[in-house]
């Protein structure tokens, strides 16, 4: 993975899934004045400077083989929301799938496009063989973002994440090599 630049992945309707660059550092900050994202995703970001040290952050994951991150934006557009793996083993075959759209780019099913493309990506080009996608009990459109991208349900972990007010249980959906492409 290391020694192959990030690639950049097509998406239908004309976008596509490319790294992140210094230059969304802005998009990074307006993503966490929306309280849906800093609520479900937990970030943090308290000024450009500090966003920019993110996104080297994830460019430095891909160097350890650990993160995937991609911008989802219109080519050579701004980006609009964040796809990516964290968690990557590449020894124990399993990585966890991550992302938030912002605000206005919601509503078109870019955001089960997008975890599918990863998710394609993950098994079939770098050999993953199970993806797991967790959300809390309480964030019905990312549970659904998840069964429609083909993500089983496979249980609830209790008391699995913090949110801002308080311990949440989360759904734990996961997709594994060979399962059907088919939503559930
Ligand atoms: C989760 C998120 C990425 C979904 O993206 P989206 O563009 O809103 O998704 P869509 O509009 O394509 O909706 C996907 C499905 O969820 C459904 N949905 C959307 N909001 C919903 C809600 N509040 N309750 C129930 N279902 C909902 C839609 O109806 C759609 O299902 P359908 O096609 O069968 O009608 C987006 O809402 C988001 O970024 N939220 C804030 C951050 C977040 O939750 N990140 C995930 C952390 S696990």
């Amino acid at each position: 993975m290391a020694q192959d630049g990030q690639p950049v992945l097509d998406l239908p309707n004309g976008l596509e899934l490319r790294p992140w660059s210094r230059d969304d550092a802005d998009v990074l900050v307006a993503a966490v004045r929306d309280p849906a994202i800093r609520q479900w995703n937990l970030l943090v970001v308290e000024s450009e400077r500090d966003a920019r040290e993110r996104i080297e952050r994830m460019h430095g994951r891909w160097g350890a083989e650990t993160g995937a991150i991609w911008a989802i934006a219109r080519p050579g557009g701004e980006a609009t929301g964040l796809i990516g793996l964290n968690g990557i083993d590449l020894a124990g075959g399993s990585a966890e799938i991550i992302y938030w759209l912002l605000p206005a780019a919601r509503g078109g099913g870019v955001a089960v496009e997008a975890v599918r493309r990863v998710g394609r990506w993950a098994l079939e080009d770098l050999g993953l063989h199970r993806l797991r996608l967790c959300h809390s009990v309480a964030n019905p459109a990312s549970c659904r973002v998840a069964l429609k991208a083909g993500y089983a349900f496979e249980g609830v972990m209790r008391g699995a994440l913090l949110h801002a007010d308080g311990w949440h249980d989360q759904h734990l959906h996961a997709r594994i090599r060979g399962d059907a492409q088919d939503a559930l």
